[in-house]
This record gives C-alpha cells, sequence and structure tokens, in this order.
C-alpha cells in the first residue's frame, strides 16, 4: 500500500487530508508526527507558501525516508495589504492560538465597516516530496470569501469562524468537513494532489 507522510502537527489539517482521501478509493496509509519519535519541527522561513510547504516536505521526507506532502496556507486579507498571509499560524505572536489570531484580525479590521470592503482568501499550496528524487509534485488551491465581523460555528479550525466562503452565508466553521473540503483552498489543492497520485 501507497504510504504517505503528512509534514504538519496540525490536527485540523491532517483530518482533512484524510477526510478527502476516505471516500477517494484510493488506498493510502498515511502517517503522522505521531507515527514518528523527534519528528522534526521544521522553521517556515521561506518568503512565500509555495517555499514553505517545500521546506516542511524536504525535511520531513530526508529524516523519515518517506514519500511526504506538505501543505503550507493562510489568510490574505485586502484591506490590510494581504496580512497575514505566510505569518497566518503566527499572527498574534509565536505562541499564539487561533482564537488569538482571530481575535486580532477582528480589531485591526474594525474600521472595515462594510461587507464588500471585508474581502479575503485562503490560500493553500501543496508539495509531495519523494526522498531520492525531491519535489514530484506541487499545487495550489484558492477560496475566495469575505471576512465576518464576528466568529460564528464551531467546526474546522483557525480562522474558519470569521471566514464566509463566496457563495455562502454561513462561516467555514459553520460547515461540515465534507462541505468544507469541497470548495476550501486544501480541498481544491487535494483534487489537483488526487489527479497526480490516482495512477502513481
Ligand atoms: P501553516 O501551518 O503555516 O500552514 O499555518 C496555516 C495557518 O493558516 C493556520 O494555523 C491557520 O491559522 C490558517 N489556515 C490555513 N488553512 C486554514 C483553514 O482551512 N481554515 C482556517 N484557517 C486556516
Amino acid at each position: 500500500m501507497l504510504e504517505i507522510v503528512i509534514s504538519s502537527r496540525n490536527p485540523g489539517k491532517i483530518d482533512e487530508i484524510k477526510a478527502f482521501f476516505l471516500s477517494s478509493g484510493k488506498d493510502i496509509r498515511w502517517l503522522t508526527c505521531r507515527d514518528f519519535k523527534n519528528f522534526p519541527e521544521v522553521a517556515e522561513a521561506g518568503s512565500t507558501f509555495f517555499e514553505n510547504a517545500k521546506l516542511k516536505a524536504k525535511a520531513v521526507s530526508k529524516f523519515t525516508n518517506k514519500l511526504t506532502l506538505a501543505d503550507d496556507s493562510g489568510l490574505a486579507v485586502d484591506c490590510l495589504n494581504k496580512k497575514p498571509g505566510i505569518y497566518s499560524s503566527r499572527y498574534a505572536g509565536k505562541n499564539a492560538t487561533d482564537k488569538n489570531n482571530r481575535d486580532k484580525l477582528l480589531k485591526e479590521m474594525g474600521n472595515v465597516k462594510k461587507i464588500e470592503d471585508r474581502s479575503a482568501r485562503f490560500i493553500c499550496s501543496m508539495v509531495l516530496w519523494d526522498p531520492k528524487k525531491g519535489l514530484i509534485f506541487n499545487t495550489e488551491g484558492i477560496c475566495e470569501g469575505k471576512i465576518g465581523t464576528a466568529e460564528k460555528g464551531d467546526k474546522g479550525f483557525g480562522y474558519d469562524p470569521i471566514f464566509i466562503p463566496e457563495g455562502f452565508n454561513r462561516t467555514m466553521a459553520q460547515l461540515d468537513q465534507e462541505e468544507k473540503n469541497k470548495i476550501s483552498h486544501r480541498g481544491k489543492a487535494l483534487q489537483g494532489f488526487y489527479s497526480f497520485i490516482e495512477n502513481f
């Protein structure tokens, strides 16, 4: 069976990746940080989502000697000059919680009253790294939407409770995992990845 390591410590991301493949018919044995001792902590030192995804995939593939999938993702808010971007997970500081990050974002957007001025998008860069060949596949997914003025919903993770995807009047945190995977940045990147891995 095909074995792929997910280079992430984020349980929300790991669940979404596994859930996407549950209904795909492709048998993959997913391995995560829980399956290895001393799983590397990779510094996100790049200046783009793609660079960071490559750094995470390469380091973990080198450590495990296995095919490794990495996702680097985040939120770009137009009225904040595309912030928090690659700093999404540490927007409110190094040890910030998701709630700290959402509170900071809502505060910074406090003066932006009109919903049409609150546009944003989630971006996901996904990389598959082979320990012998290096980068063998990469793809990107984008999900457009608006930032709401208050939190709604308790599903998902990160900025989901304040992100309203285009075409919806609910936040991402009010969608179940299957609905989110159909429209999300990660779900779209996973569709591209699935096309590649289908005949692997
Ligand atoms: P990464 O681990 O550096 O890729 O950090 C991704 C960060 O972007 C997360 O910690 C969240 O703050 C945010 N993010 C990425 N994808 C999502 C999502 O699907 N929903 C909500 N927030 C997300």
